[in-house]
């Protein structure tokens, strides 16, 4: 029995084999009880003797058991091991990351810097009401200016706004009164261009608005001198050139000296040495009074600046609809900058 006992459970490969082998032998109906069982037929010399031998089985037997399932135990563990092995030398799976698009970073810079001027940002609808994107403005309908900006008609009142000039006179009647003013307003305005290089038919201006007592045009001066060089750097210049927008008076366009401007042609200046990035002016008395202000008692500046424009000299970008077209390779260049 012993020597067909310990070469079964040699054999035996998993445990379910080795819990039936053990209570083949040492179960309640096993075949090593049985032999006790029928010790009550032996004489009290034989008891001791067999009895000592089936001791000897059952240790033997279970020994053996016991070994073999730490055995089976350390098997199992070790599958489990190899099952969740993780090779940390493997090269890992890079996961594509987003980046900030070029000209909302340009946003946020001119953000940043007349945000360190006290200014405060402000929004504005870019459905417009005629009224607030003309009339308002000191554009009556029907005035000759209005051709300056073809415009994107929805209603006979509605329009997609030509310019960001309208928050002026919103963000007016919404301060009732108050001074001072100082505010930006960022966004997209819409035009009825064809696109070209250097024409989109939407595009994004800042528009900033200065309202108090004894605001001058030296005070416009300094503010847009002061922007570009923490924009483009300390040796950047402005030139003021005269000009006409029915809602300042007097008006100016503003160029920034173009530091782009290489000896073998400029695309972006045509060879002048300046590019013109903005319009600005005193506030017209009329659109004061429309926002609510006393012209005799307040004056302000305004200004209207390309954010492309801006953009388009800061990085050396020749072509307005790199913006537009979501080519990868073109915008991925401005993710570390
Ligand atoms: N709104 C004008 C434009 O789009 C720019 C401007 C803004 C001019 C504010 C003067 C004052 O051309």
């Amino acid at each position: 029995l012993k020597i067909e006992a310990l070469a079964k459970l040699q054999e035996v490969a998993d445990p379910q084999a080795l819990n039936d082998l053990r209570v083949k032998y040492l179960g309640k109906k096993g075949e090593l009880t049985e032999v006790l069982r029928g010790m009550g037929g032996l004489s009290a010399e034989e008891r001791p003797v067999i009895g000592q031998v089936v001791n000897d089985v059952r240790g033997a037997i279970e020994e053996i058991i016991t070994a073999k399932q730490e055995a089976f135990q350390q098997q199992e563990t070790q599958n489990r091991l190899q099952a969740e092995k993780v090779d940390v030398t493997l090269p890992g799976r890079s996961m594509a990351q987003g980046g900030i698009h070029p000209l909302t970073r340009v946003v946020q810079e001119i953000e940043d810097i007349f945000i360190g001027m006290g200014y405060r940002v402000a929004e504005g609808p870019e459905v417009e009401t005629d009224y607030y994107n003309f009339e308002a403005l000191n554009l009556p309908k029907n005035h000759p200016a209005r051709d300056m900006q073809d415009s994107f008609y929805l209603t006979d009142d509605l329009l997609m706004r030509t310019q960001t000039s309208p928050v002026q006179i919103r963000t007016m009647q919404g301060m009732k009164g108050e001074a001072p003013v100082k505010i930006i307003c960022p966004g997209k305005v819409f035009r009825r261009d064809d696109d070209d290089a250097t024409h989109s038919f939407q595009f994004h201006q800042v528009e900033g608005l200065v309202i108090g007592r004894n605001i001058r045009m030296s005070d416009l001066k300094g503010t847009l001198q002061q922007f570009v060089q923490e924009m483009f750097g300390p040796h950047t210049g402005i030139r003021l050139r005269p000009s006409f927008f029915p809602f300042t008076e007097p008006s100016v366009e503003v160029d920034v000296s173009c530091f782009k401007c290489g000896g073998d042609g400029c695309r972006l200046c045509k060879q002048t040495g300046w590019l013109e990035i903005l319009g600005a002016g005193m506030v017209h008395p009329k659109v004061l009074e429309m926002g609510g202000y006393d012209p005799a008692e307040f004056s302000g500046f305004a200004f209207g600046m390309g954010v492309e424009r801006i953009a388009m000299l800061k990085y050396g970008i020749d072509d307005i609809r790199n913006f537009y077209n979501n080519d990868m390779s073109f915008v991925k260049q401005f993710k570390g900058v």
